[in-house]
């Protein structure tokens, strides 16, 4: 795996690939890599000549200056895994190399989408994210972008910014990887007491109960439930929702849409998301 720190140099291999016509996969990620990140790096070898990862601790995007400061940074094994899986290149950057000193930040209209869900807790995190990956794509103009349905609503925005400002790259969107007992995997999990990961596991819980009942209560009282639920295992809920594809809020059952839950829950200071398609009966 080639290793590039440099922006200007990674740019220069990825534009000699493009002459070649080699097609060009690529994953962001900001490390702490676990099989959720290599899955993405799997499905972009299965598509492309090329796969691409970048590593970067967004600075933009923490709302948070505590969670920014604990973000886990575990490069080495990170590194070792992305050989494992076969990744070509590795984009490696400094804060100075995504942010250069001139550097004209860019507001995103990104309309209702980004209040609502994480946007409400989060203020500002979307337009950090899409800052950061508009520059990604920029510094690594991919044929095909892959992104993980674990943060779903990251995966509109992201494409919602490649449309606002023209960027000429497919999106692909793979489902959330688990750990066996459901838990979505997650750089923060590493944070977690022995006890806090046993308790976390009731986000996954929550989320497969309201899927398997919502044919026969109402949404409300499902969601009173899961909240509950939540709330016996120590943990304070931001949101549980139940929305449609395109994050539109669902108050009443409608069989004709394809629905999606979506649960944002902190336990001590670890703030966790997870979602599922609530109409998919395979998963
Ligand atoms: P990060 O949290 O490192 O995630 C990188 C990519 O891995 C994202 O597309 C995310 O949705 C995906 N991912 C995370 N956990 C997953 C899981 N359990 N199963 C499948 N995919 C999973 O998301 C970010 O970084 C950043 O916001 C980024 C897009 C890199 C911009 O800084």
């Amino acid at each position: 795996m080639i290793i590039y720190r440099k922006a200007d140099e990674i740019t220069q291999y990825i534009s000699n690939k493009k002459k070649n016509n080699i097609s060009i996969g690529f994953v962001p990620t900001m490390g702490a890599l676990h099989q959720g990140h290599i899955s993405l790096i799997s499905k972009s070898k299965a598509d492309n000549l090329l796969t691409v990862c970048s590593i970067f601790i967004n600075p933009t995007q923490f709302n948070n200056p505590d969670d920014f400061k604990k973000y886990p940074i575990t490069i080495e094994s990170d590194i070792e895994m992305l050989v494992a899986a076969g990744c070509d290149v590795l984009f490696l950057p400094q804060r100075e190399e995504v942010y250069p000193t001139g550097f004209i930040k860019t507001h995103y209209e990104l309309g209702k989408l980004e209040n609502i869900l994480e946007g409400r807790f989060r203020q500002g995190h979307f337009q950090g994210v899409c800052l950061v990956v508009e520059r990604l794509l920029n510094i690594i103009p991919c044929d095909i972008l892959y992104l993980g349905q674990k943060d779903y609503q990251q995966c509109m925005i992201i494409e919602k910014m490649t449309q606002l400002r023209n960027i000429n790259c497919s999106i692909k969107i793979s489902p959330t990887i688990r750990e066996k007992d459901g838990l979505a995997m997650s750089s923060r999990n590493s944070r977690l007491s022995h006890s806090e990961r046993t308790a976390a596991t009731i986000i996954y819980q929550a989320l497969k109960y309201i899927k398997s009942n919502l044919k026969n209560k109402s949404i409300e009282d499902i969601k009173k439930t899961a909240y509950q639920m939540l709330e016996q295992c120590e943990f304070e809920v931001d949101y549980i929702e139940i929305t449609d594809q395109h994050l539109g809020f669902v108050e009443h059952q409608d069989s004709n849409k394809t629905l999606v839950g979506l649960i944002a829950a902190t336990i001590n200071n670890i703030r966790l998301i997870d979602n599922l398609i609530l109409t998919d009966f395979d998963e």
